[in-house]
């Protein structure tokens, strides 16, 4: 839509037709005397419906649109780009890459206005030569170094770029908010002032926080509710990051977005599906170490979940893991005791994800449960054999989605069985009726156990 004149305007309070002056009869639906003034918000006509109602069908659609970041593994993780209008929280430690990441976007962005950069860490000749390095130098691109919120207010309403960062949200400060930047009421006050903004001008607000490894920083958290995604920049092993969503108004909060930090910045990592496997000498697994197909958004990634055991000195037991929640260890070592009689209420416990990627996913539990179970009794799992499936506390293998991926994704890393739950109606049907089709030979054996006890019977025999 194109701009309409600032100042009131006039609503048709039958159909809801909008005038920029005032008629005795609305020329769209013709009823006399229903236009009636109505303030629109800093002049902008696609604030209707914001500002007052509007009839659904009446609604220009392209409010919406989204941007492309440039980076398809960011596209990826925001649901298909920038949302205009909305405000993307980026969280990481320090030294993580946000800065770099968001550079780089900065450089990629498919847009046709201007992209504005505020940094309140670094200084311009320092971003200047980060963008050298990076090959950001591109002429849209506005680069400005404050704390102040009112200056970047100001610069942002003479720019009104269409997508602006700001390098970080902790180092901003508003006189009205108190005098120390930082502070959750800072934080917060900063990040509603700028969110109204890039609502108003429909721009792609993107805000940096630093997080502590522990999360323990309350400020940035206390903005999470304020924004439309929250996105976490973490740490995987060595040089590889990992983009995921916590919450995402716009799209899924499922998917995860791979990344290689490398001498020009950040490579996008496109097929990662093999990349958090170990790769040995012989191909044999060591004792501990299970590979499950993990279903992340829209892609599968085949991990190795590593486990250890020693026998806790003190009568005291602990469980130590990062990458998995710690209760969902000791649930499911609980489990292997009561089911398989092993024992593991006197052990302290280890557990890892090579490449260190963090898992959620239900469909973990049965390689925990290998891998506890193969470190615990020294016996190393078989090498050609992926495991999927959630376990519940009775031993139940339960069934996860997406077997039939799982199992192409295994192929195709090398794996010749899939061992999980029996195949459930749904799934079961559209996998029978393929048995024979050229889909069904690319993906691994899937062989059925139903409990654990019976998935220890395939694996290891008696
Ligand atoms: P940075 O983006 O400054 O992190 P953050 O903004 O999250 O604090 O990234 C800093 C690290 O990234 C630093 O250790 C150097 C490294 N780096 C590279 O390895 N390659 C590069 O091309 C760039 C720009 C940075
Ligand atoms: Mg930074």
């Amino acid at each position: 839509m194109a701009t309409k004149p600032k100042g009131p305007v006039y609503r048709c309070s039958n159909c809801a037709h909008i005038e920029p002056k005032w008629l005795g009869r609305c020329p769209e639906c013709g009823q006399w005397n229903t236009l009636r003034e109505s303030a629109q918000a800093q002049g902008r006509p696609d604030r209707a419906g914001e500002t007052f109602p509007l009839p659904i069908a009446s609604i220009d659609p392209g409010q919406g649109t989204r941007l492309p970041s440039g980076l398809a593994e960011m596209d990826r993780v925001l649901g298909g780009g920038l949302m205009r209008g909305s405000v993307t929280l980026i969280g990481g430690e320090p030294g993580i890459g946000k800065s770099t990441l968001l550079l780089q976007l900065c450089a990629r962005a498919g847009t046709a206005g201007r992209i504005l950069y505020v940094s309140g860490e670094e200084s311009p000749a320092q971003i200047r030569m980060r963008a050298d390095r990076l090959g950001a130098l591109r002429d849209t691109i506005e680069v400005f170094c404050s704390c102040d919120l009112d200056l970047v207010r100001s610069t942002l309403d003479a720019l009104k770029p269409s997508i602006a960062v700001i390098d970080s949200i902790q180092t901003l400060r508003a006189e009205e908010a108190g005098s120390v930047p930082g502070t959750a009421n800072q934080i917060k006050y900063c990040a509603q002032e700028l969110s109204a903004w890039a609502k108003a001008h429909d721009s792609a607000l993107i805000l940096v926080a630093h997080v502590t490894k522990e999360g323990a920083i309350a400020g940035p958290k206390a903005a999470e509710h304020l924004v439309d995604a929250v996105l976490s920049f973490e740490q995987g092993e060595g040089d590889m990051r990992v983009l995921r969503a916590s919450k995402n108004r716009f799209g899924s909060a499922e998917e995860v977005g791979i990344f290689r930090m490398g001498e020009a910045g950040l490579e996008e990592v496109a097929d990662p599906s093999g990349l958090f496997l170990v790769r040995r000498e012989g191909g044999s697994l060591p004792v501990g170490a299970a590979v499950a197909p993990v279903h992340e958004g829209s892609r599968v990634l085949l991990v190795e979940i590593q486990a250890l055991t020693v026998s806790a000195k003190a009568g005291i037991t602990r469980v130590y893991s990062e990458r998995i929640e710690t209760g969902r260890v000791s649930r499911i070592a609980a489990i292997l005791e009561k089911h398989t009689g092993l024992r593991f209420s006197d052990q302290d416990i280890y557990v890892n994800v090579a490449g260190g990627m963090r898992l959620t996913e239900p469909g973990i539990d049965l390689a925990l449960a290998c891998a506890l179970f193969s470190a615990r009794s020294d016996v190393a799992l078989p090498a050609n054999t992926a495991l999927a499936g959630e376990l519940s506390l009775a031993g139940e293998l339960r069934p996860v989605r997406q077997m039939r991926r799982r199992a192409k994704a295994a192929a195709a890393l090398g794996f010749s069985r899939l061992l999980g739950p029996p195949e459930v109606a749904g799934e079961g049907g559209k996998a029978k009726a393929k048995a024979g089709g050229s889909e069904f030979r690319e993906a691994a054996a899937w062989a059925e156990a139903s409990d654990i006890k019976s998935a220890l019977k395939a694996l290891f025999g008696k």
